[in-house]
C-alpha cells in the first residue's frame, strides 16, 4: 500500500491534492462528479464578510494554455456562508479550508475571529493577500512584504487554526513577501494566485474583460509558480502549498520536487470536474511504479544544476 498522506504544519491530509479556491464553489456542484471524501481537501471560494455580487459583464476569457477570470470575488458573505455552506462543507469528509478576503485590515479580523474560533468545523484559514481582481484589500495588501507582515501580524493572535498565507506572483520578490508570511506567524503559504493579464478583442478594441485586466491561470503558469515555489523552499522554513496550471499526476510530481508539502488544483477541476480523482489514481500508480512508500519523501528533492 503506498501512502499518500502529507502533513502541512499540524494538519494531516489523506493525500496532498486539495481543490483550489474559487474553482469549485464551495464543493456542491463538484460532489456530484466526484466522492469528495477522497480529495484531500476542499478550499471555498473567496469569501467576505458581507455579500459580493462580484465584478460585471464578461469575468471569464479562454488563452492560449490558460484562462483570465476576474470574477471581483462573488460570494454569500460570510454569515450565510456560516449558515448554507460551512454545513454542507463539513459533511463531505475532508478537510475543510476556507479562503478569507477582506477590503481591510478590520474586515479579516472580523472574519478570522469567527471562522477560526474555537470549535468551527474549519482546518485552516487561507489568507487571500493576492486576488487581483478587487481595488482594496487582497492584492493591494499583498504587493509588498510590509502589508503581509502587518496584515497577517494583525489576525494571528485572534485564532489558533492554522494560516496559510495565498501569496500573489504580481510582486518583484516572491521570497521576500513569503519571508514576511513566515515572520508574522503564518503556518504555510500558498503559491501562487494568478498572474495579472489583459486580452484584447480586435473588433471593438476593447478588452475583453469588463474589468479591463484579469488573472491568468493554467498550464501557461506553471513555470512561473514551479520557480516561486523552488525559490521559497530554499529561503522559508514553513510548508509551501503549490498552485499554478497542475492538470495531471507529473504536475504534482514536479510541484512537490520543487518543495511543495501539498498542491492546490483549480482550473483543471473547470476543464474536467472530476480532474482531482484521475490525477490522485495516478498519483498511487506513480508511486507504485517507483517503489515509493510514501508520496511525501519527494518533497524538496529536486536537484538544481
Ligand atoms: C476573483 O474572485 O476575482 C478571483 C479570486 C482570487 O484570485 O483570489
Amino acid at each position: 500500500m503506498v501512502d499518500l498522506s502529507v502533513r502541512v504544519g499540524s494538519v494531516d491530509f489523506a493525500n496532498p491534492v486539495i481543490l483550489a479556491s474559487g474553482a469549485c464553489g464551495f464543493g456542491r456542484e463538484l460532489s456530484e462528479y466526484v466522492d469528495m471524501s477522497t480529495i484531500g481537501g476542499i478550499c471555498s471560494k473567496g469569501l467576505t464578510l458581507l455579500p459580493r455580487e462580484g465584478n460585471p459583464g464578461c469575468r471569464v476569457a479562454e488563452t492560449a494554455s490558460g484562462m483570465l477570470n476576474s470574477v471581483g470575488l462573488q460570494n454569500p458573505g460570510l454569515e450565510a456562508f456560516l449558515q448554507n455552506e460551512l454545513p454542507f462543507m463539513t459533511g463531505l469528509g475532508t478537510r475543510i479550508i476556507v479562503n478569507v478576503a477582506g477590503h481591510s485590515t478590520n474586515d479579516y479580523q472580523k472574519m478570522v475571529e469567527r471562522l477560526g474560533a474555537p470549535g468551527t468545523p474549519v482546518d485552516v484559514l487561507e489568507l487571500n493577500l493576492s486576488c487581483p481582481n478587487v481595488t482594496e484589500g487582497c492584492m493591494t495588501i499583498g504587493a509588498t512584504a510590509d502589508g503581509v507582515y502587518n496584515l497577517v501580524n494583525a489576525v494571528r493572535s485572534l485564532t489558533d487554526k492554522p494560516l496559510w498565507v495565498k501569496l500573489t506572483p504580481n510582486v518583484t520578490s516572491i521570497s521576500e513577501t513569503a519571508h514576511a508570511a513566515q515572520d508574522a506567524g503564518g503556518d504555510a503559504v500558498v503559491l501562487i494566485n494568478t498572474l495579472l493579464g489583459l486580452a484584447i478583442d480586435v473588433k471593438t478594441r476593447r478588452p475583453v474583460l469588463q474589468n479591463n485586466t484579469g488573472g491568468l491561470s493554467g498550464p501557461a503558469i506553471k513555470p512561473v509558480a514551479l520557480r516561486m515555489v523552488q525559490e521559497c523552499y530554499r529561503l522559508i522554513s514553513i510548508p509551501i502549498i503549490g498552485v499554478g496550471g497542475i492538470m495531471n499526476a507529473a504536475d504534482v510530481i514536479e510541484f512537490m520536487l520543487a518543495g511543495a508539502s501539498a498542491v492546490e488544483i483549480g482550473t483543471a477541476s473547470l476543464l474536467h470536474p472530476a480532474a482531482c480523482a484521475k490525477i490522485i489514481k495516478d498519483l498511487t500508480a506513480y508511486a507504485e511504479d517507483n517503489c515509493l512508500e510514501a508520496l511525501s519523501s519527494l518533497t524538496g528533492e529536486l536537484k538544481l544544476w
